[in-house]
């Protein structure tokens, strides 16, 4: 299973060690010496005086331009376009959300989110009689196009438009009379008749108590796991097997996200010839890609979201959701490395490409997985003390 070099084809190699832009046309045209030169230069002007006066009047402009909305604007019209590629991922997914809501194809993250909003709804105290007027007949409307779509897919979404059910059953069941409640009851009721059977379920999917904490890891669990994880860079030869991963996934999947939408998921590459194809297009990797067993891509979905403001629930969900599937693996024995996803344009088209993305759905961040090779060393890696973790009650100074 150990990979060797030679899987790394001589085009991946260069792009991992590769230079970019500017640099990389520069590097291509001039002689190596006179790069070298023009390298050496751009160095030696960064540590001169004329240098540092350079760079502070650089960062008096940026200070001045970040106290403008409309200067950020034209800064990142004029002279920077490095926020394109995710205004480009949040409008292609607006569109693609608007799209799903109002021409019946149904948004499957709009109708969690929802039914999410009415759980909370029934757990509220003091209970409330009435409640999710606004939003009750778009989520019936959501519940029935998300159910039709299930059905043309052979979806394994049928689970959320279980609890979906379950949940407006017990809504419905429970507020007061109102002309909105009353439409929505008889959409729902006419949604309900005709899909009976698919949405059967022995399962309970609503509020529920918790039981206690007896039997969970103790916080010493806790801390000896958390030390005991570290980003792990070498591995040795055994294959991950995928029941381990597939039970991590389950695990990072219980992580909290919000409204619960879990607007990302998890792309998981295994074979050696895979892991050096998409392994190579992060370039946090170089060294050691070509013995990794396993490399796991997340991808946010944003077309779980209608507005901008939510722009980074996927990145936050997803890696909320990683830290837990990091720990689940680490438990049973399989270490991991994050690897870093840069905002560039020709990563993000590479792997837009190589995985067949929707211009809806980017890569968040990426994981190295393997068993350890015991033999090797990880970095120390000092950790911040707890003072510059956390303060209580601090608030800005007074005027
Ligand atoms: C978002 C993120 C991106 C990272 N990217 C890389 C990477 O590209 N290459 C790498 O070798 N390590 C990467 N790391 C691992 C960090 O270097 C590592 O977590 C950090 O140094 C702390 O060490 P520890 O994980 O052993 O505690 C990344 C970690 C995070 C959280």
């Amino acid at each position: 299973m150990k990979l060797q070099t030679d899987l790394l084809a001589a085009e991946e190699a260069s792009r991992i060690y590769g230079r970019r832009g500017g640099r990389r046309i520069l590097h291509s045209i001039l002689p190596t010496g006179a790069y070298d030169w023009l390298r050496g230069y751009r160095l030696r002007f960064n540590a001169s005086d004329l240098g540092r006066r350079w760079h502070s009047f650089e960062a008096g402009l940026l200070a001045l331009t970040a106290r403008s909305g409309v200067l950020s604007g034209l800064h990142y019209t004029l002279f920077s376009r490095e926020f394109d590629r995710e205004h480009r991922a949040v409008l292609a997914a607006r569109a693609r959300h608007v799209a799903d809501v109002y021409a019946g194809r149904g948004n499957l993250y709009m109708l969690r989110r929802n039914v999410h909003r009415i759980e909370k709804g029934l757990i509220m105290k003091p209970a409330r009689p009435l409640f999710a007027l606004a939003m009750i007949e778009e989520t019936v409307r959501a519940f029935g196009d998300c159910l039709a779509r299930a059905q043309e897919n052979q979806s394994a979404d049928i689970v959320s438009l279980q609890w979906a059910d379950q949940i407006l059953q017990e809504y419905f069941g429970r507020v007061d009379n109102h002309p909105i409640v009353a439409r929505a009851r008889t959409a729902y009721e006419a949604v309900v008749a005709r899909e009976a059977a698919r949405l059967a379920d022995e399962q309970n999917r609503t509020p529920f108590k918790r039981g206690t904490s007896a039997g969970l890891p103790t916080i010493e669990a806790m801390e000896a796991l958390a030390l005991h994880r570290r980003s792990v860079r070498w591995f040795d030869d055994r294959p991950v097997p995928r029941a381990v991963i597939d039970r991590a996934v389950d695990v990072a999947g219980f992580s909290p996200t919000a409204c619960n939408r879990q607007p990302f998921r998890f792309e998981v590459f295994d074979t050696p010839e895979a892991v050096a194809r998409v392994g190579a297009i992060p370039k946090g990797t170089p060294g050691w890609l070509h013995q990794i067993p396993c490399f796991l891509v997340i991808i946010g979905k944003f077309e779980a979201f209608r507005f901008e403001r939510d722009r980074h629930i996927p990145y936050i969900d997803g890696c909320l959701s990683a830290m837990s599937l990091i720990y689940a693996l680490e438990v049973q024995g399989v270490s991991s490395c994050c690897v870093n996803f840069p905002d560039y344009a020709d990563t993000e088209r590479r792997m837009a490409e190589t995985l067949g993305l929707p211009p809806w759905e980017r890569a968040v961040m990426c994981l190295a997985i393997g068993y350890p090779d015991a033999e090797e060393r990880v970095p120390y890696s000092q950790k911040l003390p707890l003072a510059a973790l956390r303060r209580y009650n601090h608030f800005a100074d007074p005027d």
